[in-house]
């Protein structure tokens, strides 16, 4: 008996289990790795999902939602094939499709024709079945001789909870009336007896359901919708005036006026992470490790527009009265190809290295300023951008050459027309909305002409964003 063994008080085997806890034999390596496969797939095919929606759905929180959760399902794929990677299979298995029943419910969330349908997917469907699949393989196997998989799991599983934790708020919030709520109800109905097919995310989970499967609404190949949406607090998202990036440059402006502009710079940032989505989802077939790059850099993306949110909700400041327009991520996505988006990206990233213009400007600026919490988010978008322009060179220079090569490659790309900017400026008029900001958010009159040429017609420039 157990209980028999000599024993000084210390708890054995470093604290993971009790002796009976650990005297089992959990899953075997390749039923492990057979359910691991399964989670990666369901996993990558989230991070799919997030980047396709980014654009089409209008609501700012979701975007920046969407952005987290595709860079976490993006470490957790990482994690869990360099967990199999160890169990004796090579990482290339991993890029197949473990379950054409999994392929298939994953290709129907994918049909999802709105922001309820999108939710109702992914966190009344396949996440709760992710989470199920995740606590049922804690509870199954060994957790001292297979710790470095207990280990990976527990880890997504805590971040899978948050993620489905806010989920299930974001939808209660957006099913405002009987027939959201049918909305709701019939696409998870949809969906659920592709789940149950499949067994649920592990093919082992029972899940009832007495329905056939529904006729599927899969027609064809995916094609996401790139063309970026905003709800109504993003106002007119054609119209391009956009003065800030000349105002927190203009040495003649007050340090109050400057730092607006800056903190406005930042929080028009979610740009990026649409942008960023289309380069994703359109360049298929690169090693893991690229989807994990860009799905950091684009989380981060997200979280400087979050600083300049944070900033302006500390003021008290109600964004949603000037516009925020889109048309940086707009132009990219529907004029460029996916390498010439990030050729121009790695552009103005490289632009904000210089020492004397970039970065470390603008968190001077803020510390000219004396502003605390402007200077502090300065810093860190600072030190990101570095990371940003490292993961650019990593996938460029393999892809289009050497720094000086995709310098003059952006130069000549920029120098192109932008169909899309010419078109949508005519649907609604240009308006210099700059000295009303400047006016409601200081309690005073702009102290800045930087900018005033574009004052009648913008002077649409890539220096927006980065
Ligand atoms: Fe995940
Ligand atoms: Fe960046
Ligand atoms: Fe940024």
């Amino acid at each position: 008996m157990m209980s028999n063994i000599p024993t000084i008080g210390i708890p054995p085997l470093a604290g993971l289990a009790t002796y009976e806890e650990a005297a089992k034999a959990g899953y075997g390596v390749d039923q492990n790795v057979e359910l691991m496969r399964r989670y990666n797939y369901i996993e990558s095919q989230l991070y799919r999902t997030s980047a396709a929606f980014l654009n089409p759905t209008p609501e700012w929180e979701i975007k920046g939602a969407l952005s987290l959760h595709l860079y976490l399902d993006s470490e957790h794929s990482q994690s869990l094939r360099q967990r199999v990677a160890e169990l004796r299979k090579p990482p290339l298995y991993l890029d197949q499709c473990p379950d054409p029943k999994l392929e298939t419910l994953c290709e129907e969330a994918l049909r999802a024709e709105n922001t309820i349908e999108l939710m109702v997917g992914l966190f009344r469907v396949i996440r709760p079945s992710l989470v199920t699949a995740y606590r049922q393989h804690l509870a199954d196997i060994n957790p001292v001789f297979d710790h470095p998989t207990f280990r990976v799991i527990r880890t997504i599983l805590q971040e899978e909870e948050q993620m489905l934790d806010w989920g299930l708020q974001a939808l209660a919030a957006i099913l405002k009336t009987d027939e959201d709520a049918a909305t709701a109800d019939s696409w998870e109905a949809h969906l659920r007896p592709y789940l149950a097919d499949a067994g649920g995310v592990n093919g082992r989970e029972s899940i009832p359901t007495d329905a056939t499967l529904p006729a599927s609404r899969v027609t064809g190949e995916f094609v996401a919708d790139v063309d970026p949406k905003r709800d109504w607090r993003s106002g007119e998202i054609y119209n391009f005036h956009y003065r800030a990036n000349d105002v927190y440059l203009d040495d003649e402006a007050d340090y109050d006026e400057r730092v607006l502009a800056l903190m406005y710079k930042r929080f028009h940032e979610m740009d990026v992470p649409e942008m960023m989505a289309s380069i994703v989802l359109q360049t298929p077939g690169k090693p893991w490790e690229y989807y994990r790059d860009m799905g950091r850099q684009l989380w981060d993306e997200a979280r400087h527009s979050m600083m300049g949110e944070v900033w302006f909700a500390k003021h008290g400041w109600d964004w949603s009265r000037y516009p925020n327009h889109v048309g940086w991520a707009m132009h990219l996505n529907l004029d460029r190809k996916p390498l010439e988006r990030h050729i121009i990206l790695y552009f103005i990233e490289q632009n904000l290295m210089d020492g004397k213009t970039g970065k470390r400007l603008e968190w001077q600026i803020a510390q000219s300023a004396k502003d605390e919490l402007a200077t502090y988010f300065q810093d860190y978008d600072w030190a990101d951008e570095v990371l940003h322009a490292q993961i650019g060179r990593r996938w460029l220079k393999p892809a289009v050459g050497d720094v000086k090569v995709i310098i003059e490659r952006a130069k000549e790309i920029a120098a192109m027309d932008k169909p899309t900017i010419d078109a949508r400026a005519q649907l609604t008029p240009q308006t210099d909305w700059w000295p009303d900001f400047v006016r409601d958010a200081l309690g005073k009159e702009s102290t800045s002409h930087a900018g005033d040429e574009n004052r009648l017609i913008p002077k649409f420039t890539y220096a927006s964003s980065g």
